[in-house]
Protein backbone atom coordinates (compact mmCIF):
# COMPACT_ATOMS: atom_id res chain seq x y z
CA UNK A 1 0.00 0.00 0.00
CA UNK A 2 2.58 2.41 1.02
CA UNK A 3 4.82 1.68 -1.76
CA UNK A 4 1.91 2.08 -4.17
CA UNK A 5 1.18 5.40 -2.73
CA UNK A 6 4.77 6.70 -2.80
CA UNK A 7 4.91 5.63 -6.62
CA UNK A 8 2.15 8.10 -7.13
CA UNK A 9 3.38 10.84 -4.89
CA UNK A 10 6.36 10.44 -7.54
CA UNK A 11 4.38 11.27 -10.27
CA UNK A 12 3.27 14.27 -8.94
CA UNK A 13 4.80 17.59 -10.75
CA UNK A 14 6.52 20.10 -8.11
CA UNK A 15 6.79 23.70 -8.82
CA UNK A 16 8.17 26.25 -7.13
CA UNK A 17 7.46 30.22 -7.89
CA UNK A 18 8.53 32.95 -6.28
CA UNK A 19 5.63 36.04 -6.91
CA UNK A 20 6.20 39.36 -5.51
CA UNK A 21 3.47 41.64 -3.73
CA UNK A 22 4.29 45.20 -4.69
CA UNK A 23 2.17 48.26 -4.13
CA UNK A 24 2.55 51.78 -2.22
CA UNK A 25 2.54 52.25 1.62
CA UNK A 26 -0.76 50.97 3.24
CA UNK A 27 -2.21 49.34 0.32
CA UNK A 28 -2.85 46.11 2.31
CA UNK A 29 0.00 43.64 1.11
CA UNK A 30 0.94 42.09 4.39
CA UNK A 31 -2.66 41.89 4.61
CA UNK A 32 -3.86 40.31 1.65
CA UNK A 33 -0.45 38.03 2.37
CA UNK A 34 -1.82 37.16 5.89
CA UNK A 35 -5.29 36.18 4.92
CA UNK A 36 -3.75 33.70 1.82
CA UNK A 37 -1.58 31.75 4.09
CA UNK A 38 -2.45 31.79 7.38
CA UNK A 39 -6.70 32.57 7.25
CA UNK A 40 -6.59 35.72 9.50
CA UNK A 41 -6.74 39.17 9.73
CA UNK A 42 -6.46 42.51 11.98
CA UNK A 43 -6.93 46.23 11.52
CA UNK A 44 -3.89 47.25 12.95
CA UNK A 45 -1.26 48.76 10.83
CA UNK A 46 2.54 48.09 11.30
CA UNK A 47 4.71 48.87 7.84
CA UNK A 48 6.77 46.34 6.62
CA UNK A 49 10.81 46.69 6.96
CA UNK A 50 12.30 45.32 3.59
CA UNK A 51 10.86 42.24 2.98
CA UNK A 52 8.59 39.56 4.65
CA UNK A 53 7.98 36.00 3.37
CA UNK A 54 5.42 33.67 3.42
CA UNK A 55 4.63 30.23 1.54
CA UNK A 56 1.69 29.00 0.24
CA UNK A 57 1.23 25.30 -0.62
CA UNK A 58 -1.25 24.26 -3.40
CA UNK A 59 -2.48 20.81 -3.84
CA UNK A 60 -3.92 20.39 -7.32
CA UNK A 61 -4.43 17.41 -8.75
CA UNK A 62 -1.53 16.02 -9.61
CA UNK A 63 0.54 18.85 -9.26
CA UNK A 64 1.75 20.60 -6.03
CA UNK A 65 2.55 23.93 -6.63
CA UNK A 66 4.82 25.94 -3.86
CA UNK A 67 4.05 29.65 -4.07
CA UNK A 68 7.00 31.65 -2.55
CA UNK A 69 5.33 35.38 -1.82
CA UNK A 70 7.98 38.05 -1.28
CA UNK A 71 5.99 40.95 0.34
CA UNK A 72 8.06 43.97 -0.34
CA UNK A 73 7.49 47.15 2.08
CA UNK A 74 5.81 49.97 0.05
CA UNK A 75 8.96 52.47 0.83
CA UNK A 76 11.01 50.38 -1.08
CA UNK A 77 10.14 52.33 -4.24
CA UNK A 78 11.75 54.90 -3.07
CA UNK A 79 15.23 52.21 -2.58
CA UNK A 80 17.46 50.59 -4.55
CA UNK A 81 16.96 47.35 -3.01
CA UNK A 82 13.59 45.97 -5.50
CA UNK A 83 16.44 44.68 -7.90
CA UNK A 84 17.81 42.72 -5.41
CA UNK A 85 14.55 41.50 -4.65
CA UNK A 86 12.67 40.79 -7.86
CA UNK A 87 15.25 38.56 -9.24
CA UNK A 88 13.80 35.42 -10.42
CA UNK A 89 10.38 36.12 -9.35
CA UNK A 90 7.84 34.24 -11.74
CA UNK A 91 4.48 36.70 -11.29
CA UNK A 92 3.50 39.59 -9.34
CA UNK A 93 0.48 41.18 -7.68
CA UNK A 94 0.55 44.88 -7.69
CA UNK A 95 -1.91 46.40 -4.87
CA UNK A 96 -3.51 49.64 -4.57
CA UNK A 97 -6.42 50.71 -2.16
CA UNK A 98 -9.65 51.84 -3.68
CA UNK A 99 -10.05 54.67 -1.76
CA UNK A 100 -6.50 56.59 -1.88
CA UNK A 101 -6.23 58.09 -5.88
CA UNK A 102 -2.53 58.50 -5.75
CA UNK A 103 -1.96 54.73 -4.55
CA UNK A 104 -3.59 53.92 -7.81
CA UNK A 105 -1.35 56.67 -10.04
CA UNK A 106 1.49 54.91 -8.31
CA UNK A 107 0.64 51.45 -9.85
CA UNK A 108 1.96 52.51 -12.99
CA UNK A 109 5.58 53.17 -11.16
CA UNK A 110 5.71 50.32 -9.49
CA UNK A 111 5.12 48.42 -12.83
CA UNK A 112 7.72 50.33 -14.83
CA UNK A 113 9.99 49.82 -11.83
CA UNK A 114 9.27 45.62 -12.25
CA UNK A 115 9.88 45.79 -16.07
CA UNK A 116 12.67 48.13 -15.78
CA UNK A 117 14.59 45.69 -13.29
CA UNK A 118 13.19 42.18 -14.40
CA UNK A 119 12.27 39.98 -17.40
CA UNK A 120 11.77 36.66 -18.45
CA UNK A 121 14.02 33.85 -20.33
CA UNK A 122 11.71 34.57 -23.12
CA UNK A 123 12.44 38.40 -23.07
CA UNK A 124 9.10 39.22 -22.00
CA UNK A 125 8.22 40.96 -18.79
CA UNK A 126 6.68 38.57 -15.57
CA UNK A 127 3.17 37.45 -15.76
CA UNK A 128 1.04 40.65 -13.03
CA UNK A 129 -1.84 40.86 -11.43
CA UNK A 130 -3.32 44.07 -10.44
CA UNK A 131 -5.47 43.97 -7.32
CA UNK A 132 -7.94 46.77 -6.40
CA UNK A 133 -7.58 46.00 -2.06
CA UNK A 134 -10.01 47.36 0.47
CA UNK A 135 -13.13 47.16 -1.68
CA UNK A 136 -15.02 46.65 1.44
CA UNK A 137 -15.03 50.30 1.77
CA UNK A 138 -16.81 51.19 -1.12
CA UNK A 139 -15.75 52.22 -4.16
CA UNK A 140 -17.55 49.63 -6.79
CA UNK A 141 -15.01 49.34 -9.17
CA UNK A 142 -17.30 47.19 -11.52
CA UNK A 143 -19.10 49.75 -13.05
CA UNK A 144 -15.56 51.04 -13.95
CA UNK A 145 -14.72 47.74 -14.97
CA UNK A 146 -14.19 48.43 -19.13
CA UNK A 147 -11.84 51.37 -18.13
CA UNK A 148 -9.72 49.05 -15.63
CA UNK A 149 -9.84 45.98 -18.82
CA UNK A 150 -8.59 48.85 -20.63
CA UNK A 151 -6.05 50.31 -18.58
CA UNK A 152 -4.85 46.56 -17.74
CA UNK A 153 -4.15 46.17 -21.59
CA UNK A 154 -2.50 49.62 -21.89
CA UNK A 155 -0.49 49.10 -19.20
CA UNK A 156 0.78 44.71 -19.23
CA UNK A 157 -1.04 43.72 -16.73
CA UNK A 158 -2.82 40.01 -17.36
CA UNK A 159 -5.51 41.07 -14.91
CA UNK A 160 -7.06 42.93 -12.14
CA UNK A 161 -9.18 41.83 -9.23
CA UNK A 162 -10.99 43.87 -6.63
CA UNK A 163 -10.01 42.25 -3.70
CA UNK A 164 -10.76 42.65 0.50
CA UNK A 165 -8.28 41.54 3.23
CA UNK A 166 -10.75 42.34 5.41
CA UNK A 167 -14.09 40.32 3.85
CA UNK A 168 -11.86 37.42 2.25
CA UNK A 169 -12.94 38.51 -1.03
CA UNK A 170 -11.03 37.25 -4.15
CA UNK A 171 -7.85 36.68 -3.30
CA UNK A 172 -7.64 32.85 -3.61
CA UNK A 173 -9.14 33.86 -7.33
CA UNK A 174 -6.28 36.45 -8.03
CA UNK A 175 -3.88 33.66 -7.06
CA UNK A 176 -5.15 30.91 -9.12
CA UNK A 177 -5.37 33.30 -12.23
CA UNK A 178 -2.02 34.48 -11.66
CA UNK A 179 -0.59 30.38 -10.83
CA UNK A 180 -2.80 29.28 -13.93
CA UNK A 181 -0.68 32.06 -16.15
CA UNK A 182 2.89 31.27 -14.96
CA UNK A 183 2.59 27.62 -15.30
CA UNK A 184 1.54 27.99 -19.12
CA UNK A 185 4.38 30.91 -19.48
CA UNK A 186 6.61 28.08 -17.86
CA UNK A 187 5.82 25.50 -20.60
CA UNK A 188 6.09 28.38 -22.96
CA UNK A 189 9.84 28.99 -21.76
CA UNK A 190 10.92 25.78 -21.35
CA UNK A 191 9.41 25.05 -25.03
CA UNK A 192 11.55 27.75 -26.67
CA UNK A 193 14.62 26.74 -24.49
CA UNK A 194 14.42 22.98 -25.54
CA UNK A 195 12.61 22.09 -28.88
CA UNK A 196 10.68 19.04 -29.23
CA UNK A 197 13.27 17.12 -31.47
CA UNK A 198 15.35 17.11 -28.41
CA UNK A 199 16.21 13.11 -27.46
CA UNK A 200 15.02 11.57 -24.74
CA UNK A 201 18.24 10.83 -23.76
CA UNK A 202 20.05 14.13 -23.43
CA UNK A 203 17.28 14.44 -20.16
CA UNK A 204 18.35 11.71 -18.47
CA UNK A 205 20.24 14.26 -16.19
CA UNK A 206 16.95 15.28 -15.33
CA UNK A 207 17.17 18.65 -15.51
CA UNK A 208 16.03 20.97 -12.75
CA UNK A 209 12.41 23.02 -13.43
CA UNK A 210 12.78 20.49 -16.78
CA UNK A 211 9.17 19.87 -17.53
CA UNK A 212 10.50 17.16 -20.06
CA UNK A 213 12.22 15.39 -16.98
CA UNK A 214 9.28 15.34 -15.14
CA UNK A 215 6.53 13.82 -17.49
P1 LIG B 1 3.49 48.47 3.92
O1 LIG B 1 4.02 47.25 4.62
O2 LIG B 1 3.77 49.73 4.66
O3 LIG B 1 3.97 48.58 2.52
O4 LIG B 1 1.87 48.35 3.88
P2 LIG B 1 0.97 47.12 3.40
O5 LIG B 1 0.63 47.30 1.96
O6 LIG B 1 1.59 45.84 3.79
O7 LIG B 1 -0.39 47.36 4.23
P3 LIG B 1 -1.00 46.45 5.39
O8 LIG B 1 -1.32 45.10 4.89
O9 LIG B 1 -0.12 46.54 6.58
O10 LIG B 1 -2.39 47.21 5.64
C1 LIG B 1 -2.45 48.58 5.96
C2 LIG B 1 -3.74 48.89 6.70
O11 LIG B 1 -4.86 48.65 5.84
C3 LIG B 1 -3.96 48.00 7.94
O12 LIG B 1 -4.51 48.76 8.96
C4 LIG B 1 -4.94 46.95 7.45
O13 LIG B 1 -5.76 46.47 8.48
C5 LIG B 1 -5.76 47.75 6.44
N1 LIG B 1 -6.30 46.87 5.37
C6 LIG B 1 -5.64 45.99 4.63
N2 LIG B 1 -6.45 45.35 3.77
C7 LIG B 1 -7.68 45.87 3.98
C8 LIG B 1 -8.96 45.61 3.39
O14 LIG B 1 -9.15 44.78 2.50
N3 LIG B 1 -10.01 46.39 3.85
C9 LIG B 1 -9.86 47.32 4.82
N4 LIG B 1 -10.94 48.01 5.18
N5 LIG B 1 -8.68 47.58 5.40
C10 LIG B 1 -7.60 46.86 4.98
MG1 LIG C 1 3.33 45.35 4.72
Amino acid sequence: MSAHLNGMQALRKEHLYKVLVIGDLGVGKTAIIRRYVHQTYSNNYRATIGVDFALKVLNWDSETVRLQLWDIAGQERFGNMTRVYYREAMGAFIVFDVTRPTTFEAVVKWKEDLDSKLMLANGQSIATVLLANKCDQGRELSNNGIKMDQFCKDHGFIGWFETSAKDNLNIGDAANFLVKHIMATENDILKSVIPDTISPQLHSNKHTSCAECFK
